[in-house]
Formats: structure tokens, sequence, C-alpha cells
């Protein structure tokens, strides 16, 4: 088994929790940080702290081109033909937000319809539903098969010439589920549809390419990528970002304000009304770095052994029911225990050091089509090994003993 010899750069990981090594298995919910990217911060509020894009002085013009440069990195990490196509925001549920709120405002109508999953994130539902409620527009759902997976034929069935927007997960959040986005994406192109995709579990371990994938959007988180938190990327084709009015309105993304009206800058400063988090910026831009030092491609394989390790252990217990079987899978691993609540198996992990995430996972239509209110989620990142493995199945296997 791969071993990425990461560990030493989470300071994270020295600590104890309830008298025993913490086996963080949360890494879904965020990455433990570097660091690197926990020096970057410190770094610039001791010695660089100063706002981007105003400055006429030394400390301002470096801080404007260490962040311009991150969005210089973003583009080549997601292989954007322009840096102008990266709009930073402060998570992928703002980045979604703001195409629903942007573009969808404008370009929606009552009778259009989009089309999202079953297995969205609520970031990915609530905010199409609350314009939906306004402007009149359908919400159609394409469903997810007993084995946790997209239903291609079923989407196909529903694309019409109404369907205008297309949105949906790369990767389940909850299952793990990685979606074939491509034939998602290709086919709602040919019927004139906007498409949205959400990466924000991909992204440390897929080489996302939007050129290729020929998406019209793309949402993801720094945090769930080593990064800090509060910052997020919403990648837009640079065609539909220029045809869409603000987001936000303020600072930083006027050209001239008279008292009669307002011309704007260009995106993506028009989408970035106010003062950034531009410490967290130039930190992800570290955090993109320590990625790259690695290579997605080890940390891929590496989770996918661990991932599949994981899977082969808990079939040994009879009380495990995982749910969705899909071949195709993140570093996410969903599971039940019979007569037991979620976040029971939660709190007796937790005593014994380990942490998980437990509950619906922000996706209840999903947890629903399962028949379930909740589930375990384990769900691994670079530091992790395979004694983080045996320590979670130790601990599981105490926990049913206690409980049942
Ligand atoms: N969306 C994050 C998760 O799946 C918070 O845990």
């Amino acid at each position: 088994m791969t071993s990425l010899g990461a560990r030493a750069e989470f300071p994270a990981l020295e600590q104890k929790i309830n008298g025993h090594s913490l086996v963080y298995l949360d890494s879904a919910a965020t990455a433990l940080k570097p660091k690197a990217v926990i020096e970057a911060i410190s770094h610039f509020y001791a010695y660089e702290a100063a706002n981007v894009h105003r400055g006429a002085h030394a400390l301002g013009d470096s801080a404007t081109e260490k962040f311009e440069d991150v969005r210089a990195s973003v583009a080549r990490l997601i292989q954007a033909k322009d840096a102008t196509e990266i709009v930073f925001t402060k998570g992928t549920t703002e980045s979604i937000n703001l195409v629903v709120q942007s573009w969808g405002r404008r370009f929606l109508r009552a009778g259009d319809v989009v089309i999202l999953t079953e297995m969205e994130h609520h970031a990915n539902i609530v905010p199409w539903q609350n314009l939906a409620d306004e402007i009149g527009f359908h919400i159609r759902w394409i469903p997810v098969t007993d084995a946790g997976e997209l239903d291609l034929q079923a989407y196909q069935n529903q694309l019409d010439e109404k369907v205008k927007m297309v949105s949906l997960t790369f990767a389940s959040n909850s299952l793990g589920t990685v979606n074939e986005v491509e034939k998602f994406i290709s086919a709602a192109k040919s019927m004139g549809a906007k498409t949205l995709i959400d990466a924000a579990q991909v992204m440390t371990i897929r080489n996302v390419d939007v050129q290729k994938l020929n998406c019209d959007f793309l949402a993801f988180s720094a945090h769930k990528l080593y990064g800090p938190f509060g910052v997020g990327v919403l990648y837009g084709r640079g065609e539909i970002l220029s045809e869409m009015p603000p987001y936000q309105c303020g600072g930083a993304m006027i050209a001239e304000v008279t008292k009669e009206k307002t011309t704007f800058l260009l995106p993506p400063q028009l989408f970035e009304a106010g003062t950034p988090n531009i410490s967290g910026v130039i930190a992800f831009g570290h955090a993109i770095q320590f990625i790259r030092d690695i290579s997605a491609e080890k940390i891929s394989k590496h989770e996918q052994e661990l991932t599949a390790r994981l899977l082969e252990k808990l079939k040994e217990f009879s009380f495990v029911r995982v749910i969705g079987d899909s071949p195709s899978r993140v570093n996410i691993v969903s599971f039940v225990v019979d007569r037991v609540h979620p976040s029971d198996i939660g709190q007796l992990l937790n005593q014994q050091g380990v942490a998980v995430r437990t509950g619906h996972h922000c996706t209840q239509p999903l947890m629903k089509r399962f028949g379930v209110t909740g589930t375990v989620r384990v769900s691994l990142g670079v530091y992790n090994n395979e004694g983080d493995i045996e320590e979670l199945i130790r601990a599981l296997k105490k926990a049913w003993e206690i409980l049942v």
C-alpha cells in the first residue's frame, strides 16, 4: 500500500482526542491544513497585510500581485482558457448562489426547466428552488439507482428544449460516487442548455479540465483542498460571465460611479465586490502547490487503495450496510449500522479518537431515496494510512459491542 509521507505536514495529527491519537476520517467535510498553508496565513498577517487592487504602496502592490498569481494558478489547475474566467468567492455554496442569482435571474423564465440530481448537496438544490418559486421555472430530477449512480437514460428522456440549465455534482459528497459528468454535459449541450458542475469533492484527486469537460460553470472550495476556509472558486466560461449582471455591488467592481449611474468593471472583478479573503486566497496558492508537489495521481491512487481496503474490511461486519456500490468513487464511504442511529456510532467513535461525519450530509433527498435519515460517513485524505482504517474498524467493533 502506498504511503504519501505527508503526515508530518499536519500539526492537527499530533494531538490526542479523548486520550487517543487523532484518527481523522472527515476530509470530505474539510481537509486538515498543512504547515505551508498555516504559515502562509500567519506570515501574511504579520508582514504583508494590505488590501488588493487599491494600494499606492509596496505592500498593496505585493498583495495584489500574489492574489492575482493565485488566480492564474487556479486557472492552470483546471485548464481554464484565461484567468479572467476565475472568480473568487467564499466557497462552493457562494459560487452556486452567484450563478443562480446572476445567470438565473437574467436568463430563466417561467416555464423553463432546470435539471438537478437526487444526489445533490442542498447547496445545489435550495438556491434553485428559491428562485423557481419566484420566477416560475420547473425543476426536474435525475434519479439515483440502487448502486448510487445517476440514471443516464432517465436523464436523456428528460432533456427537451425547455431545459436551460443542468446543474450536477461531479462526485456525491455522501456516497462518493463519481459521475460521468462528460456525458451529462454533452447531452445538455446538444439541447442548448448550460451546465454547472459542483466539483467540491473531486479537486484533490482528479485532474479537472474545464475545456475538455466543456462545462459552462464549475464550483469548488479551497478548504476541501487542504486550503483555508472562506475561499471558493467559480469558473465561468468567458462569454457567459460577460453576459451576467453583478451578484453583489460595492467597491472594487465599478469603473465609475456618479449620482445618476454606475458603470462596471469586467469579470472577474465584476463579481468580487468588497475586500476579499486575501490571506485565504494567498494561502490557497500554497495548498495548490502542496497538492502539485505530491501529485493528484499519487493522491488518487493512495486514496483509492485505502478506500478499497476500508470497503473490504466493512464487508466483514454483518451489522454494517454500505450505501451505494458504484465502482467509480472518490475517497468517501457511507454506511448504516443495524438498529443503531448513526450519531450514536459517531459519538462512540469520537470517544476513541476517531473523527467521522454522521447525519444527512446536507443531502436529504438522497437519504430519502435510500430510506435512511442519515449515515456514518468516512472520508480519507493524504495523511490517512492503513493504521487509520484498522483503528476505525477496531473502534466500530467496540461501539457495536457497547450498543447492542
Ligand atoms: N459539504 C461538506 C460535507 O459533505 C461540508 O461534509
